[in-house]
């Protein structure tokens, strides 16, 4: 059985007074309930360790350095984001793949750095509209699981987000069959790249305008194993409603 996963990426959002919404996510965060992980910006991440303290709520990064230390001006080792107290760290989100030139290769050698530190990988993959639009979606989808995940993945350290780049903050989400197409296939090739245990047992999210009111049409998808959820994410009340429809 794989364990639900709700996970929050708040990006670029968060001054201090946003750790009142981690303080207020902790009735939401159960044993038998899904794993909650909040990855706040950087400059959050030891005081919500602080405020999540006590309860089942992880923190996250929302990148790191594949190198453990040097002159890397302004970037974030994985060991300094378990000094902070993470213990997750989503890496190939899609804004990191445009903005910043991340390529596969670099999410490759990124997710190798951040599991040698301990840390446990949100590793995300999806396509544009233009590539959705040209019928090229799998395809795209299969060279970035090929490109971007180490050898050495297990169904404990690594989870796969499928987030449609068209998808992300825009409000429009995939029907529900293209969601199970892509999640079925992400299933079927980390499946045959792996073994059936980690393949069965890498959890797959879907993400790209999660809400709460479809969020839980969305979780009851084949392969869908839960959310990374962006502007949905920085309320706890919300937060908490896309948590209850697991
Ligand atoms: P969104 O972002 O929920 O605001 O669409 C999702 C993401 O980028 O992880």
């Amino acid at each position: 059985m794989r364990r639900k996963m709700a996970a929050g990426n708040w990006k670029m959002n968060g001054l201090t007074n946003a750790l009142d919404e981690i303080a207020a996510l902790r009735p939401a965060a159960t044993n038998d309930g899904p794993e909650i992980v909040i990855c706040p910006p950087a400059t959050l991440i030891h005081r919500a360790c602080a405020a999540a303290r006590g309860s089942t709520i992880a923190i996250g990064g929302q990148d790191c350095h594949a190198q453990p230390a040097g002159a890397h001006t302004g970037d974030i080792a994985p060991a300094m984001l378990v000094d902070a107290g993470a213990t997750h760290v989503i890496l190939g989100h899609s804004e990191r793949r445009q903005d910043h030139g991340e390529t596969d290769k670099i999410v490759r050698l990124k997710t190798k750095a951040a599991w040698a530190a301990g840390l446990k990988v949100i590793l995300c993959v999806g396509e544009t509209e233009e590539e959705r639009d040209a019928s090229n979606t799998l395809d795209i989808i299969r060279g970035q699981l090929a490109g971007s995940i180490p050898g050495d993945s297990t169904a404990q350290n690594l989870v796969v987000a499928y987030e449609p780049v068209w998808a992300i903050g825009t409000g429009r989400t995939p029907t529900l069959d293209q969601i199970a197409e892509v999640h079925d296939f992400i299933r079927d090739e980390v499946t045959r790249r792996f073994c059936d245990e980690i393949g069965g047992g890498i959890r797959l999210l879907y993400g790209g305008s999660v809400k709460p009111d479809n969020a839980a049409e969305i979780f009851q998808v084949s392969n869908v194993d839960g959310g990374l959820v962006g502007g949905a994410s920085l309320k706890a009340a919300d937060f908490a409603r896309i948590i209850a429809a697991f």
